[in-house]
């Protein structure tokens, strides 16, 4: 679980160059230097873990841990003896002393993601430890000290999360001392063709990467992503995969754009990808590849999963997911 949960971030770019999107990393980079506590506030997928990152790698820490810990996936019950450790006996199956995550973190970063979904149980402790930079271990009587700068992030509005009571107001005032708001894909428009350019680069296999023709990025440009960079992100895969020439086109994306979407003029041309096309969602057609692929390799996964260019940790998930067939 350590693992999962701990992860330095590498050499991760950031892209973009809308004049808000310019303004953010700029405010991120100043901030980076003091040790300041900074709440990254955005939707889902705008990318507030990479700003995070960033803050840690411009920072005097950089040579230091970056530790990420998301509240939102781990059970209450297990957040405090992560965060804090615990000591042997604790509880049932504290078989040794367990070293906390903040102590991991020491001398670098903290990142405290989904930091709206921690339970009225814990903020006490957090608001205490943000406060005076100690803790206790579960179980433990000695007062520890740490020295970590903590960043948090959240896609709620915190005062919203206090007016209804599921959030301490002492706890949100410790943490938006500097707050930096991660605008959505749709308000800086002018992001998406680096972005998909980055990401089309990032994907290629091959020397060369695939284009994106005219007709595919006004699509594109024209879509409102609810899901953010994320989306746009998991978009160019799937038209990675479609696309049968070295340019994506218009109909590589309609799979995923459903036609409700915008105003059908005319008739869609018939073609080879007919079949494909009538089911709605890329799932669908991701599905379908994943099928295929299992039978030509003759479900041998490690052999799927090359072909497909995923991990045989996801293509185990995604085949769980989907309830596919593994054997003749
Ligand atoms: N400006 C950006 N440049 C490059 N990749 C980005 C950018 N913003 C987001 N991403 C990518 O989009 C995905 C979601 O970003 P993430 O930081 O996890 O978002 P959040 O934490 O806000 O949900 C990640 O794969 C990330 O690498
Ligand atoms: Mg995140």
């Amino acid at each position: 679980m350590r693992s999962e949960l701990t992860r330095k971030t590498g050499a991760s770019e950031l892209i973009g160059q809308s004049p808000t999107f310019l303004k953010l990393i700029e405010n991120a980079t100043r901030f980076a230097e003091s040790d300041s506590f900074v709440l990254i506030q955005g939707a889902s997928g705008t990318g507030k873990e990479l700003i995070a990152s960033l803050i840690h790698r411009r920072s005097p820490r950089n040579n230091r841990p970056f530790v990420a810990v998301n509240c939102a996936s781990i059970p209450d019950t297990l957040l405090e003896s992560e965060l804090f450790g615990h000591e042997k006996g604790a509880f049932t199956n504290a078989v040794a002393t367990k070293q906390g995550l903040v102590e991991v973190a020491h001398g670098g970063t903290l990142f405290l993601d989904e930091v709206g979904d921690i339970s009225p149980a814990i903020q006490p402790k957090l608001l205490r430890f943000l406060e005076t930079g100690e803790f206790r271990r579960v179980g433990g009587t000695n007062l520890l000290t740490v020295d970590v700068r903590v960043v948090c992030a959240t896609n709620k509005d915190l005062r919203d999360e206090v007016a209804a009571g599921r959030f301490r107001e002492d706890l949100l005032y410790r943490l938006n001392v500097i707050t930096l708001r991660v605008p959505l894909l749709k308000e800086r428009k002018e992001d998406i063709p680096i972005l998909a350019d980055f990401f089309l680069k990032r994907k290629a296999k091959a020397k060369y990467s695939k284009t994106l023709s005219a007709g595919a990025l006004s699509l594109l440009m024209e879509h409102d992503w609810p899901g953010n960079v994320r989306e746009l992100e998991h978009v160019l895969e799937g038209a990675v995969l479609l696309s049968s020439s070295d340019s994506i086109e218009e109909s590589d994306l309609s799979m995923y754009f459903h036609r409700s979407d915008r105003p059908v003029t005319g008739q869609e041309p018939a073609g080879p990808r007919q079949q494909a096309e009538e089911s709605t969602s890329l799932e669908a057609l991701e599905k379908l590849q994943i099928e295929r692929v299992l039978h030509q390799q003759n479900f041998n996964r490690a052999k799927t999963a090359d072909a497909l260019g995923i991990s045989k940790k996801t293509l185990y998930l995604k085949i769980k997911r989907y309830g596919l067939k593994v054997e003749e």
